[in-house]
């Protein structure tokens, strides 16, 4: 039997054959994942002998890595503010840049939350378990990606307050909420193909991209939001690179009289902002 050493060496060669951005830190992790052990306790188990079935399932694991297969897919779980979620090739993995969407709503008042778009359940659940007696709803046109939500929302103990319902974008959504948030697939179809594997070839294409030059969501959207928001109530939008006046553009002409964008931890507006004015009440 080998140590958990000797086989991390061959392992890292491998991921690092196949184009693995971090070879050694893929390959700890997953082995933690084989052996059942925390990734902060690797280290500790490093020198002792691997039984078969634990290296034979650490080979398979790395094969899959090295096919490009996300981590989280192959561990189950990516985090996320703070949280694991459950993830699978059903939903977009949530990504570190949407927390700046989560930062954003965290400092605004508000009780009920409409999530367009939900997939993991990510931000939508975040913003519940951040926010006591709030309540929300997410929607989401992929059944797939809401079993996944159903899943999140059980593990975090949010049944109670948070509903999920297919749909396509707003239609059929009634009711005002005070906050609205949205990450939609914003990619232009020019730039997917361009993508690295592990989105290109794991991730939903519905999640990533809408086509074209990536705003038609967005495009669509914004004259409806004012409709399902509270007086006063306000929308956020993840936005991909360089989208962010655009995006403010179509909401000032929406008539949203407060509009602005925040950054990510890259200096890159990521989110923008638009407020409905309270006199609309
Ligand atoms: C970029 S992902 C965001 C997932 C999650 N909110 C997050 O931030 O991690 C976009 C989501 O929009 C969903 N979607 C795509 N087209 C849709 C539509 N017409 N109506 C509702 N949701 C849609 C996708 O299934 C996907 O879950």
């Amino acid at each position: 039997m080998s140590s958990g050493t000797a086989l991390l060496g061959p392992a890292i060669a491998r991921l690092r054959a196949a184009g693995v951005p971090d070879p050694a830190r893929d390959a700890r992790r997953l082995l933690a994942h084989a052996l059942g052990v925390a990734p902060e306790r690797l280290t500790l188990v490093l020198p002792e002998p691997v039984g078969l079935e634990a290296a034979a399932a650490f080979g398979d694991l790395i094969a899959a890595r090295a096919a490009r297969r996300p981590v989280s897919h192959l561990v189950g779980t990516r985090a996320f503010f703070g949280r694991d979620f459950t993830v699978s090739g059903d939903v977009l993995d949530p990504r570190p840049e949407t927390e700046t969407l989560i930062a954003a709503a965290l400092e605004l008042d508000w009780h009920s939350v409409l999530d367009l778009g939900t997939g993991s359940g990510a931000i939508l659940l975040t913003l519940l378990a951040e926010r006591p007696g709030a309540t929300g709803l997410g929607i989401d046109v992929s059944g797939p990606a809401l079993a996944v939500a159903a899943r999140n929302r059980a593990q975090l103990g949010l049944d109670a307050r948070a509903a999920l319902r297919p749909g396509d974008w707003l239609d059929g959504v009634t009711g005002c909420f005070d906050l609205i948030v949205c990450n939609p697939p914003y990619i232009p179809e020019t730039d997917y193909a361009a993508l690295e594997p592990e989105p290109r070839l794991w991730e939903p294409r519905l999640a990533l991209t809408p086509g074209g030059d990536g705003l038609a969501v967005y495009r669509d959207l914004a004259p409806k939001l004012g409709q399902t928001l509270s007086p006063g109530g306000t929308v956020l939008f993840e936005v991909g690179a360089g989208q962010a006046a655009a995006v403010a553009g179509m909401l000032r002409a929406a008539g949203f009289p407060k509009v602005g964008c925040c950054a990510d931890l890259d200096g890159r507006d990521r989110v923008v902002c638009a407020t409905l004015a309270p006199e609309n009440r």
